[in-house]
């Protein structure tokens, strides 16, 4: 089972991540977790080079293939080999992300984008992904009033961050099987709620899960 975790930065991705660890902890059920882009040694120097406020001059181009260069490398290296191991895999972004990003944002045509992500990831695609969806607006203060880091993919300007997110509701539109579009702007505990259903009633978690206080995984 392949889960992955979609939605702009500031909607609660890995906020919401840490606690099903926990959850996933509690019940002893194994599960890998990765983070996009990253996720290895080669993809966290992309990484860098990809988030790095010294590089706003990066092309769309440029950003679409270093951000897939780190995706075949955590495909081949981690991903293939857990999930044939049967092991349970939830990435924080996977491919997606380019077609929000890159293909909605930058507004580069999707099918290009779509032959490169299969390339990319040798055809791929998540069992389950969950949209975290809420105004760009509320994602970008989130993190501002936060103070958290902020990256060169923030930086870009509100109506980017709007189209990516029109971008995440038509891809979940598209193929309402594999998506699941959350409300993230509430507050954490009840997204968690939210999460954790999802997830039982997707049969990746037991029904024990919803059993567990939030007050113990947050
Ligand atoms: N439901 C929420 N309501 C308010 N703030 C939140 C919520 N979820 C997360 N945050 C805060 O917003 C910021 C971004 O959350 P984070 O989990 O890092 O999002 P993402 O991984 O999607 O970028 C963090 O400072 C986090 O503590
Ligand atoms: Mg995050």
């Amino acid at each position: 089972m392949f889960i992955t975790f979609e939605g702009p930065d500031g909607s609660g991705k890995s906020t919401q991540l840490r606690r099903i660890i926990r959850v996933f902890e509690r019940l002893k059920i194994p599960l890998l977790t990765t983070r996009e882009p990253g996720g290895t040694e080669i993809g966290d120097q992309v990484r860098e080079i990809l988030m790095n406020m010294k590089n706003r001059s990066m092309k769309a181009r440029t950003e679409i293939l270093l951000f897939n260069a780190a995706r075949a490398q955590l495909v081949e290296t981690v991903l293939r080999p857990a999930l044939a191991a049967g092991t349970i895999v939830i990435s924080d972004r996977f491919a997606d992300s380019t077609l929000a990003y890159q293909g909605y944002g930058h507004q580069t045509p999707l099918e290009p984008l779509r032959q490169l992500l299969a390339f990319a990831t040798g055809n791929l695609v998540p069992d389950l992904t969950l949209l975290f969806d809420l105004p760009a607006e509320v994602g970008l203060r989130r993190r501002l009033s936060n103070h958290d880091e902020w990256n060169r993919m923030d930086d870009y300007d509100l109506p980017f961050h709007e189209r990516v997110r029109g971008g995440y509701l038509a891809l979940a539109a598209e193929a309402p099987r594999r998506w699941v579009t959350i409300d993230a702007s509430g507050d954490a505990d009840q997204v968690t709620r939210t999460v954790v259903r999802v997830m039982i009633d997707r049969g990746v978690l037991p029904a024990d899960a919803g059993r567990i206080p939030v007050s113990e995984i947050a």
